[in-house]
């Protein structure tokens, strides 16, 4: 006979489920895996080049529907407040490949960019100026890069 295994599998879930409790205690801070760098670097309110550039692709491929500077439309999600709790990993699938709202009323449509060179070749750095934008450390408008005088 195999030995019980469902006891323990719970007894875990319920710890993380009180690690949880405990974590949502404290106050909100920007939501990053573990210890993890975050994706974009900004020194005197200037960007790095990735960053800058996913700013570019952000206004080229997502602005027309994301609104200006991640901020959300009548049509499509502030994209700000998405990556306050979703993963980058999150993040990246439903870029490449797209998301039909089947929940609701609402018809709208997020295309899939997996055969989109200019999106999918950069979701890295359009994750890092939305971030970047999420945790609040980047305003609104075109940032200024490093290289800018
Ligand atoms: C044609 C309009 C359109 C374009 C262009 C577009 N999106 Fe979307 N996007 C949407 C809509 C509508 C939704 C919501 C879909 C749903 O709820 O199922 C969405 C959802 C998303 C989500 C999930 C948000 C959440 O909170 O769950 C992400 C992330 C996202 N888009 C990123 C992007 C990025 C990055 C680009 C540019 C490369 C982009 N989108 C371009 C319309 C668009």
């Amino acid at each position: 006979m195999k030995p019980p295994s469902r006891p323990p599998t719970r007894a875990i879930f319920l710890l993380a489920l009180a690690a949880g409790t405990a974590l949502a205690a404290l106050p909100p801070a920007p939501a990053m895996a573990d210890n993890a760098a975050p994706p974009y670097t900004i020194k005197d309110g200037r960007v790095d080049q990735a960053t800058f550039n996913g700013y570019r692709r952000y206004t080229e491929s997502c602005l027309r529907c994301h609104g200006p500077d991640g901020a959300g439309s009548s049509y499509a999600p502030n994209l700000t407040d998405s990556l306050k709790t979703m993963s980058q990993e999150q993040f990246g699938e439903t870029v490449i490949n797209g998301r039909k709202n089947v929940s609701s009323s609402n018809q709208n449509v997020m295309p899939a960019f997996g055969n989109v060179e200019d999106v999918a070749l950069y979701l890295d750095d359009i994750y890092a100026y939305l971030k970047a934008r999420s945790d609040g450390v980047l305003g609104r408008g075109r940032p200024k890069r490093a290289s800018d005088d």
